[in-house]
């Protein structure tokens, strides 16, 4: 398994162009299921987790392939025939978002056999909306052994879907699902996160009737059949917010180009209150850092367009070298502080209590060797090093491959240390 060494201090200065987001461009995928006519997805970005779907799909009948496009990454993904309904648990254990291939099955098919995902290292994360969704929908839902059974065999109805919490998962499976369903559904405390306007923005140019998608109410009218399409997948806003608290904590200016500063606007306000100089553009955003130390800043996770849970570790890791005391919330998933005690083997000073920790800046951080844990948490661990003092050793960085494009390759063009060595013989753990 390969691991990421960084040596800290030096100074982030240029252009980082993100890709397209791995969020947006997994449920994109589950999407070509719908039609037996080919969907082209342009903007893709290559990631482990992306391969990992495509695998899937092709068990499932679709032809995957992947090209480059004018504009990068495409894939173009043809399922002609459903060749199997069946979803194992070994595939979707590797990556909870294949559960989402559930919906897109029933609704073509009428009928589907997908492994419940199981439990995360980021905390439960139970899928008992998605299945109320679909039995909203009129879905039978059997669960046997570890496995969803589900059928409609004479096909989804529409309805009215009431979600208790705003989920992004069970919001994009409903929407997958009632695209094809007969009737009007409507979603409300929908989830409101950007990728939710992609997928509709994508199912609508295969012949969906998608309304609202990106508020809190989504308004679908079924239709009886989708058809082929190209879509672009939007740009990855957690890689932006990434590297704009990467630039933040390793000082200089970075240019983050093919993004949009909108996307993370929640992110913006607080580094700037934190005391780094953000400008937005057309194409993205610039991020500069000064010699001054940052002060520290309280924020909370919340669902979009509050502060993003992907992004919580990434500013922890910022908020260890701040001049006082910050304050971090972590309201959506229980157990996503597991970068605290690798951040504290860096010198950071956190404690933390339930969903809360709190952060005492230090003076420097030290390099070491430190454990990738989730995807998140692990990035954090690189940004975390390039202001640490000598050589950190961010191990198991398979998470990383998980959600990071070319990650060596983009931080080094701005002038971070930072390479990969290969292979450590400890086999890649699964998640
Ligand atoms: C997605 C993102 C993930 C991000 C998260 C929150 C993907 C592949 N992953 O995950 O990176 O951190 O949104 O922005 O897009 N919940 C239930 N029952 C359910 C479903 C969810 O109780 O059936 C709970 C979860 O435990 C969590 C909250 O709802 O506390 C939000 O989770 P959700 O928005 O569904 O996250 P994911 O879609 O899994």
């Amino acid at each position: 398994m390969d691991r990421i060494a960084i040596v800290g201090g030096a100074k982030l200065n240029g252009q980082i162009p993100i890709s397209g987001a791995k969020n947006s461009a997994i449920k994109l995928m589950a999407a070509s299921l719908l039609t037996d006519e080919p969907l082209r997805l342009t903007n893709m970005p290559r990631l482990a987790d992306t391969r990992f779907l495509g695998k899937l799909l092709q068990r499932l009948g679709a032809e995957v392939v992947e090209a480059e496009g004018p504009d990068g990454g495409e894939t173009l993904l043809t399922t002609r025939e459903i060749v199997s309904g069946f979803a194992p648990y070994d595939l979707v254990r590797q990556m909870r978002a294949s559960f989402n291939v559930l919906g897109p099955l029933l609704a073509r098919t009428g009928q589907a056999k997908v492994s419940l995902p199981g439990g995360c290292t980021i905390g439960a994360r139970p899928v008992d909306l998605h299945l109320k969704a679909l039995e909203a929908l009129g879905a039978r839902i059997d669960l046997h052994e570890g496995y969803v059974y589900a059928q409609a065999p004479r096909g989804l109805k529409g309805a009215v879907i009431n979600f208790p919490i705003n989920s992004v998962g069970a919001t994009e499976h409903a929407m997958l699902a009632a695209v094809l369903a007969d009737g009007d559904t409507v979603l409300e405390n929908a989830a409101a996160e950007p990728e939710l306007a992609d997928l509709a923005e994508c199912l609508n140019a295969m012949g969906a009737k998608v309304s609202g998608a990106g508020t809190r109410t989504v308004h679908i009218q079924g239709v009886s059949r989708l058809h082929g399409a190209t879509h672009s997948v939007i740009p990855d806003r957690i890689e932006t917010g990434t590297y704009a608290v990467a630039a933040a904590m390793a000082g200089g200016e970075v240019r983050l180009t093919r993004t949009r500063g909108h996307l993370i606007q929640s992110l913006i306000d607080k580094l700037i209150e934190a005391g780094v100089e953000v400008t937005t553009h057309d194409d993205g955003l610039t991020v500069k850092r000064g010699p001054d130390r940052l002060r520290p800043v309280e924020i909370e996770t919340a669902p979009h367009p509050g502060f993003a849970t992907d992004l919580q570790a990434q500013f922890m890791a910022l908020m260890t070298l701040a001049d006082g005391e910050s304050i971090i919330r972590e309201t959506i998933f229980e157990n996503r502080f597991m970068h605290v005690p690798e951040l504290g083997r860096l010198g950071a000073d956190i404690s933390v209590q339930g969903g809360e920790a709190r952060v005492r800046g230090v003076e420097a951080l030290t390099g070491a060797q430190v454990m990738a844990t989730d995807l998140r948490a692990s990035v954090s661990l690189v940004i975390a090093g390039l202001a640490a003092r000598g050589e950190t050793i961010v191990n198991r960085v398979y998470h990383l491959d998980r959600g990071f494009e070319r990650l060596e390759e983009k931080l080094g063009a701005c002038g971070a240390q930072v390479r990969r060595l290969k292979g450590d013989g400890v086999e890649a753990e699964v998640e």
